[in-house]
């Protein structure tokens, strides 16, 4: 069966609206926080959804390879992302890479901010979303999309929260294969 897999599925509102366009995958949410997982659990009735009350660093590695379809981590949270912490997170997406079949896709939309919460110019983020690419490409991914905007089947409350504020907090949407 076709598996979709997102990383930190937060309260459940995209995976809820993905098993109504994905009848036939097996649409699998990790969430660590116990409170969000339950907020999921109440909200998703699909029965091609399976919601794990887990890490997703305990349960990507135990995945067959080359047997996912498509992973996606929509506003992960820093710790997976951020350049700052790049070295202990890479490791994390080299298993996301092993897990995806040959052409599989890693939808990742995150933020660009600022440290101090000012405006992002358009040089930082032009810098930052360039490296961030460059660390995915590094792993084996190809680059098929890098955008400001993203398709909204992928939207999420807080993605909507965050595109409130577009000076401060800018957005990001990549898509990459295997
Ligand atoms: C910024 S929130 C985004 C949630 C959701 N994707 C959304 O857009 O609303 C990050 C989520 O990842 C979850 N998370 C962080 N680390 C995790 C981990 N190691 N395994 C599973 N979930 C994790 C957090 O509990 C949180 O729900």
């Amino acid at each position: 069966m076709k598996t979709i897999i997102e990383l930190g599925c937060g309260d459940g509102v995209l995976i809820n609206r993905l098993s109504k366009m994905y009848k036939n995958y097996l649409l699998v949410g990790i969430e660590l926080s116990n409170e969000k997982f339950q907020n999921s659990v109440n909200l998703v009735a699909a029965k091609n959804v399976k919601l794990i009350n887990d890490s997703f660093e305990n349960i990507v590695p135990k995945l067959e390879n080359n047997s996912i379809d498509k992973f996606l981590a929509i506003l992960p949270d820093p710790k997976y992302i951020d350049l700052r912490n790049q070295n202990s997170w890479k490791n994390f997406y080299v298993k996301v890479f092993e897990k995806l079949e040959k052409n599989g896709v890693l939808i990742i939309i995150t933020e660009i901010t600022n440290e101090l919460l000012n405006p992002v110019s358009q040089e930082q983020y032009n810098s930052e979303i360039n490296k961030i690419e460059h660390i995915f490409r590094s792993i084996g991914f190809k680059t098929v999309h890098v955008s400001h905007n993203y398709p909204s089947i992928y939207s999420t409350n807080l993605l909507k929260k965050f595109s409130k504020d577009p000076d401060r907090i800018k957005i990001v949407f990549y898509k990459f294969l295997k």
